[in-house]
């Protein structure tokens, strides 16, 4: 990995020597994003860090949801050489700035009046201490399902706005012959789709049980219900979904091998990129129940501490221009999130990047916008983890029902505390 990356910066370096560029401060940057549409997305950014002369040195750790990359970030941290800006989510952030690792961007965030346009429940991840650590580039939510038209069509059946609605449309895709739920077997989706299924039986449940970590909402017969519907669920997936990346499940309704995924909208950026529009092609919905809701994530880049005024002055630069408000619709509309600020105009969203906006603005004035436990803005990653293994166990049938699953969910939760 370190060949690769020391070749990529002498590129840089001799690019700049043959452009007669300004040698400017590069940035190593380490993430998750690469799939067709992730890719898509992260070379707006790329492409507009290179317009302000700031080399990028990339530093790809594949693996959704983003365990394999907090994995690699933990080995380079430990070795004493971090990268400049990476990739984070949630609670990770908060954990690396306890640890005092992260740089702190408090004066160009002032500077451009940040604390005014970033939404609260961003901020709470974005900064610590009273400084802000972090630069948010989108709010992602969870809790959505991307249906391939012509298959819902084929059903005869209109979009599903409860469990039994969403049932029965699953059952006529399985008569139909096609696959009904596309999913990969990875512990971080089972959570994904867990997040969606625990959000549909309540707001209140969903809250006492994720955010709260009541024992009792982890172990009772609302959570037991929720694990009898993921059980459910895991009948509608095909023979070969054991592994399967998610982007890979996307595709299977692009084509139209399966009917649905239920993913964040990080999946969007997949139908995007292979050119399907949404209302004709495919359709977003919210999962059936939790209307009104968002169980959200925000990719953030967090600065580590480096030593060097240009290094520094670099990190300055990139968190800048991730907050510019023309950058954020660039960006959001190809990666399928809503922008990180507030004062971001829609025009260029399609319908489903529209509904994202105006969802996560009602669900922020109604007090039912909460963290999303799969991708770490519910709960450290103790508990994060302690609740994929329970998951992923009920998905794949280990438990009697869904009231030992839950049984097993408190007991796991509890001991990760
Ligand atoms: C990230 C997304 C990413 C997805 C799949 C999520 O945790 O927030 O940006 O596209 O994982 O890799």
């Amino acid at each position: 990995m370190r060949g690769i990356v020391g070749r990529k910066m002498t590129m840089v370096a001799a690019l700049m020597a043959t452009t007669g560029m300004a040698a400017a401060e590069d940035v190593e940057v380490l993430h998750w994003w690469t799939s067709g549409g992730e890719a898509a997305a992260l070379n707006v950014l790329k492409d507009d860090l290179g317009t302000k002369s700031i080399g990028w040195v990339d530093m790809p750790v594949a693996g959704g949801g983003g365990e394999a990359a907090m994995t690699a970030l933990r080995a380079r941290v430990t070795a004493g050489n971090p990268p400049t800006a990476v990739q984070m989510l949630g609670f990770d952030i908060l954990d690396w700035a306890g640890e005092g690792a992260l740089g702190d961007l408090t004066d160009v965030a002032a500077a451009e009046g940040w604390d005014a346009v970033v939404p609260v429940a961003l901020q709470g991840f974005s900064k610590y201490d009273g400084k802000w650590i972090a630069a948010p580039v989108n709010v992602h939510s969870t809790n959505w399902v991307w249906i391939n038209k012509a298959a819902l069509d084929a059903t005869g059946l209109g979009e599903p706005t409860t469990w039994e609605e969403l049932v029965a449309i699953l059952d006529a895709m399985q008569a139909a012959g096609i696959t009904p739920l596309a999913h990969g077997g990875q512990a971080w989706q089972d959570a994904t789709v867990f997040d969606a299924v625990v959000l549909g039986l309540g707001t209140d449940f969903y809250k006492a049980a994720f955010i709260d970590l009541d024992p009792e909402a982890l172990g009772g017969a609302q959570m037991a219900e929720a694990f009898d519907r993921l059980i459910k669920l895991s009948s509608y997936v095909d023979e070969n979904f054991s592994g399967r990346d998610w982007n890979l499940a996307s595709s299977m309704v692009i084509n139209g091998e399966a009917g649905m995924q239920m993913m964040g909208d990080w999946a969007k950026g997949e139908f995007v990129n292979a050119g399907k529009v949404p209302g004709a092609d495919f359709v977003c919905i919210r999962f059936p129940g939790t209307q009104g809701a968002v169980t959200f994530n925000s990719d953030q880049f967090a600065m580590f501490g480096v030593s060097g005024e240009g290094a520094v002055a670099a990190q300055g630069a990139m968190a800048s221009a991730i907050m510019n408000p023309v950058f954020q619709s660039a960006f959001n509309v190809v990666k399928g999130s809503a922008p990180a600020r507030t004062d971001v105009p829609n025009d260029a969203f399609d319908d489903c990047g529209k509904k994202a906006m105006a969802d996560l603005a009602a669900a922020n004035d109604s007090g039912t916008l909460f963290g999303s436990m799969a991708h770490g803005h519910a709960a450290p990653a103790s508990v994060k983890n302690a609740t994929y293994d329970v998951i992923t166990a009920a998905f794949n049938g280990e438990y009697a029902d869904g009231t030992a699953a839950a049984a097993a969910l408190a007991d796991a939760v509890a001991a990760a505390q």
